[in-house]
């Protein structure tokens, strides 16, 4: 079968032929692709920047692909839920067995390391025709949105984030006098898909919204912001436009964007670390310990999701695309050929929100 593959950690990515054997074992179904998208990750990995990415045991090559949308072709012995024609979407990470989170569907917090990820390190990912995967890391997917689920995965991560964020903060009073969180301020740093989805999960939840980036919003970026009622600022220009914050969300994993805007944190505040970039540097100074300390500021990594977060995120996009619109449609902002996908790995088209690979 037709499959976009990688060689970690050699650079470069193409299409081959493959075979890969998998028979549909008890409790399996077998998935033919629909669509795959493209994000930071799979970019870092074909531009060989990502040290741990690897391929499965036995295998000199990874096949690539962590955001799936599929088709349920064919039902193994065992299947309770899923048949024949569902639109499925497979979660990325697989546990390491042995700890408790792994064994309770909590791999996204395996305490061991000793996890793998499809598409990205010790097990083949779903840039492929079709693939075998057991039920139960499969989500089902509501027909009224199949035609955005290929988002499902990377707005997982952001619920898992976001339900972290108001787990922790439940250690005071983090609520408004009418127990919303209308009265809170959000700096989300960042527009590609997640911080886009930040932003919009953030406003559902109440909280007033600042969308920030270096430059001037794109006419997508713009028609986003109005919809959803927040703010865009360009820090280049607009800084003195923001408020302080209850919370930063930084999705660029550049230290030069956020540490600055640290000192607009208000007590009791949050500081959310989402994305990750190689190769730079920003000071933190001894004044910035003093006030993080001074005011119980929290700074939380947060890294992949659990199926239920992806069930989560599923239902909100059902919400949101009777409530926005053709906002999530448009935040898919190529589609792309098998053919076509190794260009657009390599390097990131302009304008892109996010670019899909389709596969039938
Ligand atoms: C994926 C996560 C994964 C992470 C690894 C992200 O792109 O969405 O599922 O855990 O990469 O860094
Ligand atoms: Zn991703």
């Amino acid at each position: 079968m037709k499959a976009i593959v990688v060689r970690p950690p050699n650079k470069g990515v193409s299409v081959e032929e493959v075979e890969i054997k998998e028979r549909v074992g008890v409790g399996q179904v077998r998935i033919k692709s629909v669509m795959t998208g493209i994000c930071g990750t799979d970019r870092g990995i074909v531009n060989g920047k990502l040290s741990f990415s690897y391929p499965p045991k036995d295998y000199n090559f990874l096949i690539l692909g962590h955001e799936a949308l599929g088709r349920v072709e064919e039902v193994g012995e065992g299947v309770k839920e899923l048949k024949k024609g569902d639109y499925v979407v497979p979660v990325v990470r697989r546990g390491c067995g042995v700890c408790l989170n792994c064994k309770i569907g909590r791999q996204d917090f395996c305490e061991t390391g000793n996890f793998i990820e499809a598409g990205i390190r010790g097990k083949h990912g779903f840039m492929r025709e079709e693939y075998v995967d057991d039920e139960k890391y499969l989500v089902k997917v509501p027909e009224e949105v199949v035609d955005i689920a290929v988002l499902t995965e990377p707005f997982s991560n952001v619920v898992k984030a976001i339900n972290g964020l108001l787990f922790v903060q439940r250690r005071m009073v983090w609520n408004c006098e009418d127990s919303s969180f209308e009265c809170r301020t959000a700096f989300v740093v960042g527009t590609g898909p997640i911080g886009t989805f930040f932003s919009l999960l953030l406003r559902t939840l109440g909280f007033d919204v600042y969308i920030l980036n270096k430059r001037d919003a794109s006419p997508t970026e713009e028609y986003i912001a109005e919809k959803i009622g927040a703010t865009f600022v360009d820090t280049e220009k607009e800084s003195d436009k923001l408020p302080p914050t209850d919370l930063i969300v930084d999705t660029s994993g550049v230290p030069s964007a956020f540490i600055p805007l640290m000192k607009k944190m208000k007590h009791n505040s949050a500081l959310i670390l989402f994305g990750t970039i190689e190769g730079e540097r920003a000071e933190i100074t001894s004044d910035l310990v003093t006030e993080i300390v001074e005011k119980n500021i929290i700074i939380m990594g947060s890294v992949n999701a659990s199926k239920r977060d992806f069930q989560e995120a599923l239902n909100y996009l059902s919400i949101w695309k009777y409530r926005y619109g053709d906002v999530l449609s448009r935040m898919i902002t190529s589609m792309v050929s098998v053919e076509e996908a190794p260009k657009v790995l390599m390097s990131k088209p302009k304008g892109e929100i996010k670019t899909v690979i389709k596969w039938a």
